[in-house]
Order: structure tokens, then C-alpha cells, then sequence
């Protein structure tokens, strides 16, 4: 046994954030199946429960029938096909961007792009809380790397001042992944435009969520086709599918092709991956009544979750955190949520800053309220357990 390594094994265990994977038999959306048990889950970024539509998977059936499982190539030299090609097009037109670009995954895009948008010299500010994807993709690209104060104009601003850099990049979620609220996006443009610099828009959360039939927060903001604005996503959360994109102007969408490795180096998406998401697509924009339901969860999920005797953050949105502290304390409300029939992992380090382990509750479409009740009678079971201890 390497010395090293079981130290740092038995050091993140001491911490209490040691990770295990649950072998889960079954269950994407608000149910968690383990050991052929099922569990009430609030753990699942399929927000609008996409991901069983017979629907999309038919369409995936299909194209696996008629094409195979992998395109046995990246996409520069034979693994760009005509479901490829069309994926791209309706992204741009649902988006209102000039082109996009499919990847593998919303990981690899941020890093790809990243890289390819900035180099040594040049400058990126990142929001505190954007996801690792964008921390590391900035980190690669070797050109300095500033955090601004979460969601904090101001702070953004003067490290913009004071940058000496001709090339300047602002990165940030919409939707924060781990806290559950709003990048102010518009506010955001305008000093990234004041500075002439380029602004990289993360839609993994809002994306099929917020904006028009589901559009994302850029087209909500009305900054879609704006100089200099681009986006990254991901299909593997709301749209209920695999894979990801980066959209933006023909000209930079065609440089990315050109320099970004995540994407030249690397098979393409799987076609039943693509025309999966294709079929999910149209359901995203034609089915308001998923967004109207998962909004009226949320909204009665923020009205009761008070009778729980735990607070949340604050958000309206589908990602609603309920911050514990340390990684034993938030372990500890997991464990007795798991014991009680409820799945909500604790996010612990490096996920979120020491000190702010949380349960974070994600809320579905197949929720009902009686699943909310239910969660919010447990939880309080669990506060009392804990006063009367
Ligand atoms: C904000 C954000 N960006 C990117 C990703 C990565 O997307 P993918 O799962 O497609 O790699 C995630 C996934 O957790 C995310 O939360």
C-alpha cells in the first residue's frame, strides 16, 4: 500500500469527506432505488423528468437500431453526422445564437472553450461560486485568474480596473449549482462591455428551466447574439439527455473548432444521445406545464419548509440549499433522511467552501407536494430529535 495515498485516504476520512458512490439500481428523476428499496429522492438534476420519457428514448432506440452505439471518431474526422449537424442548428434557433457546437460533455466544453478563448497573459474572472468545470478550464488555460464576491458587480468591476490585460474574460453560472440563485446577468454585461472584454455564460442549471419555453437565462436576459456573449450547456440535467454544447458567433464557434482539444481530441457524441436530445428538445419548448409544475413546487416547497425547523438559502429556484455546517453535521441529517426513506446526499468539501456542507434539495417535476410534506415532516422529526439530545 502506497504510504502517501493512505494518509490522504484516512486524512479525508478524519475529515469527514471521504465520497462513496451508492450503487443505485434504479431511478432518475424524484425516486432513488437502492437495494431494491425505493427511496423519495431530492437528489436528481433531471428538473423537468425528462429522462424516462418513452418519447426520447424511442428516438434514441431508433437511431441506435439504425446507426450503432459509437460514431468511432471525433468529430473532425468521421464522427460529425447529419443528427450532429441538425442537433447544432435547432440549439442556435432555440437559443437565438448564430451557431453552436455539440460536446461530449458540459466539463469538457468549459475546458475546451476556456482555453481557446483566453492564454498566458490574458485575464479571467470568475464568480466564487462557479463550478469546477470553469475553475479548472480557467486554471488550464494558464492566463491569470481572479474570483470575484459571489454574485457582486462591484467586486467584478474593480478587479476589471484593475486589470492590465488586453484580453479580458468574465465566466459565470446562471443558475449557481450548490447555492440555487440567479447570476444578474445583465448587470454583469454591462461591465463586461464597459471593458470590452468577453463574457462565457454557464446554462447547465437554467437551461430548459427559466427563459421562454425553457431558453435559459441569456435569452431571458436578452442578451443572446449580444458581441462577445457565449454560452456553455449541458443536456445531461432539465433536458433529461447526455452531451453539451457551447453556442455563440459563427466566428468564434469556428475557432473553437478549430483550437479547443476537449473537443478535436475526443470521440463525438453517441447518435441515440443526439437524437435523444433532439426529440427533447421539442418536448422542452412545447410542455410549459413541466416549468408551471416545478415552479408551483418550488413556490409551495419556500412556503412550508420553515415547519421543518431548518432554514434554506435564499433561492426560487428548483435548487433550494439547506446549509448545515460541517461535513459530520450535514453527513449525520443525510444519514437519518436515508434511514427515514429520503435520498439527499450532504455536499460537502471540496464541492462547497469548509464550514458550509449542506444538503442541497433538488426539486422535479414528478414531485408531488405530498412528497414535499413528507420530506418537511421528517426533517422536522429529525430537528426535534435533535434539541431534545
Ligand atoms: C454549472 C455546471 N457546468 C457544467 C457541468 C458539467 O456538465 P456535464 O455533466 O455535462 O459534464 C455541471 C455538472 O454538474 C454544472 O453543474
Amino acid at each position: 500500500m502506497n504510504n502517501i495515498i493512505e494518509k490522504k485516504l484516512s486524512g479525508l476520512k478524519l475529515s469527514n469527506n471521504y465520497r462513496i458512490r451508492k450503487v443505485k439500481d434504479s431511478g432518475n428523476s424524484h425516486i432513488f432505488v437502492y437495494k431494491n428499496k425505493e427511496f423519495l429522492s431530492f437528489a436528481s438534476n433531471d428538473y423537468l423528468s425528462l429522462s424516462n420519457d418513452k418519447r426520447i428514448i424511442n428516438s434514441a432506440k431508433k437511431a441506435l437500431d439504425k446507426h450503432g452505439y459509437s460514431t468511432s471518431s471525433s468529430a473532425l474526422i468521421s464522427g460529425y453526422t447529419k443528427s450532429h449537424h441538425m442537433l447544432e442548428e435547432e440549439i442556435s434557433d432555440f437559443l437565438g445564437q448564430e451557431k453552436t457546437l455539440l460536446f461530449s460533455t458540459g466539463y469538457q466544453a468549459n475546458l475546451g472553450v476556456i482555453k481557446t478563448l483566453v492564454n498566458r497573459g490574458d485575464s479571467i474572472f470568475s464568480d466564487k461560486l462557479n463550478h469546477a468545470s470553469l475553475i479548472d478550464g480557467s486554471i488550464i488555460s494558464r492566463a491569470n485568474f481572479k474570483r470575484y464576491r459571489h454574485n457582486d458587480c462591484e467586486s467584478l468591476e474593480n478587479l476589471l480596473n484593475e486589470s492590465k490585460s488586453k484580453s479580458n474574460l468574465v465566466v459565470s453560472d446562471s443558475l449557481f449549482s450548490m447555492d440555487g440563485d440567479i447570476a444578474n446577468l445583465q448587470k454583469i454585461y454591462s461591465k463586461v462591455q464597459n471593458h470590452g472584454a468577453l463574457l462565457l455564460v454557464d446554462e447547465a442549471h437554467a437551461l430548459g428551466v427559466y427563459g421562454e419555453n425553457g431558453r435559459g437565462l441569456v435569452n431571458k436576459s436578452s442578451l443572446n447574439k449580444k458581441l462577445n456573449t457565449f454560452i456553455t450547456g449541458t443536456f445531461g440535467k432539465a433536458v433529461g439527455t447526455f452531451g453539451a454544447f457551447f453556442s455563440g458567433d459563427k466566428d468564434s464557434v469556428d475557432y473553437i473548432i478549430q483550437k479547443a482539444r476537449s473537443y478535436i481530441y475526443s470521440t463525438s457524441l453517441p447518435i441515440n444521445a443526439v437524437e435523444a436530445t433532439r426529440k427533447s428538445l421539442k418536448i422542452v419548448e412545447e410542455e410549459n406545464w413541466r416549468r408551471e409544475k416545478l415552479f408551483s413546487l418550488i413556490n409551495y416547497f419556500r412556503k412550508n419548509i420553515n415547519k421543518s425547523g431548518f432554514s434554506v438559502l435564499d433561492s426560487s429556484s428548483q435548487i433550494q440549499a439547506l446549509l448545515i455546517g460541517s461535513s459530520k453535521d450535514a453527513l449525520y441529517l443525510s444519514e437519518e433522511l436515508f434511514k427515514n426513506g429520503i435520498y439527499i446526499p450532504a455536499i460537502r468539501p471540496p464541492t462547497v467552501e469548509e464550514g458550509k456542507s449542506r444538503l442541497r434539495i433538488s426539486i422535479t417535476t414528478d414531485h408531488q407536494e405530498s412528497d414535499i410534506d413528507h420530506l418537511i415532516n421528517i426533517l422536522h422529526t429529525i430537528s426535534r430529535n435533535l434539541v431534545q439530545s
